[in-house]
């Protein structure tokens, strides 16, 4: 079998394709769990750090939730109420939490900071979104996915928006299930160099696809799957002005959506802006799984802590 036992969640490149599905069918069997009122507890005794530098609403609560639901116990760690948001190391800070607790998630702007953590840290480290990535938001987009239409492989997912963390994740997990992903973002918004590239191999080996376009109708041709994010992520609140022009010919909107396939899926990692990079009419209409995915976040990564944790 799969043991994914004492692991870190940095991205999902580090995970096959059968690790990933392994995750999204322990997923599935949580959320069933969970529903039927089938008391699970393998994490029965273990704690969880929750590091945040940055606001959530979903992440916090759904791995507090989480844990407690599996029998352990999480700790909300604000960055500015722990001595790192002093200046201790992170490289302390690893070592410290690593002799108290069994796992720790950390949100956080520089994307290195997960990486060191992780480096020092004696204990699994899972990234709750950094500039670079949200590989737990992904799990359970493709959960939510999977679900709907019954399958990931030969589906084609586009992301209309900004080129950073969520598209570069879709990027990595889509490719890893074989999916064929879309990316469209204006000039001066196109996701890493590196992440493309690194995608476009991985889908080479799939049998999945990578599309890197400025035309947002190219990428939303016959999808099954339409994904996007805020046009001004937490750190880029200054340049909300300069970003609405930027982007402004790419809302997924009515009009857009007639280019997918007529049962495409709308999905959003929320917070959403209705009336910015998505149109009232398309994430409350009836395409949007939206709350399901958030939902999801619940049980993917309730299948992520126990397979590093338990
Ligand atoms: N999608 C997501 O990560 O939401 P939060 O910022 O509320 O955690
Ligand atoms: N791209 C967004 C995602 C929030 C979950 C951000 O980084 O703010």
């Amino acid at each position: 079998g799969i043991s994914l036992k004492g692991r870190d969640m940095i991205e999902l490149d580090e995970y096959s394709t059968e690790e990933i599905q392994f995750l999204l069918d322990s997923a599935i069997e949580l959320k069933r769990k969970q529903k039927n009122g089938e008391v699970y507890q393998p994490l029965k005794g273990k704690t969880l750090g929750l590091i945040f530098e940055k606001s959530s609403t979903r992440t916090r609560v759904s791995f507090e939730v989480g844990m407690f639901q599996l029998g352990g116990h999480a700790l909300f760690l604000s960055k500015n109420d722990i001595q790192l948001g002093r200046g201790e190391p992170i490289s302390d800070t690893a070592q410290v939490m690593s002799r108290y607790l069994d796992g720790i998630m950390i949100r956080t702007f520089g994307h290195d900071n997960v990486i060191n953590l992780a480096k020092h840290a004696s204990i699994p480290v899972i990234n709750g979104l950094s500039d670079m990535a949200h590989p737990c938001q992904v799990l359970a987009d493709l959960q939510t996915v999977l679900e709907h239409k019954g399958k990931l492989k030969g589906l084609k997912m586009a992301f209309i928006g900004d080129g950073n963390n969520m598209a570069h994740s879709l990027l990595i997990g889509g490719a890893k299930m074989g999916m064929h992903v879309a990316v469209a973002s204006p000039e001066g918004y196109m996701p890493d160099e590196g992440i493309v590239k690194l995608s476009e191999e991985i889908a080479a080996q799939t049998g999945g696809k990578i599309t890197i376009t400025h035309d947002p109708i190219e990428a939303a041709k016959d999808a099954d799957v339409i994904y996007t994010d805020v046009w001004a992520s937490m750190g880029f609140e200054e340049e909300q002005a300069e970003r609405e022009a930027a982007f402004a010919d790419f809302q997924v909107n009515e009009e857009l959506v007639k280019a997918a396939k007529p049962d495409y899926l709308f999905l959003h990692c929320l917070p959403a802006h209705r009336g910015e990079e998505v149109s009232e009419g398309v994430i409350d209409g009836a395409n949007s799984v939206i709350f399901d995915q958030a939902e999801n976040r619940l049980h993917a990564q309730k299948a992520l802590m126990v397979a590093l944790m338990a």
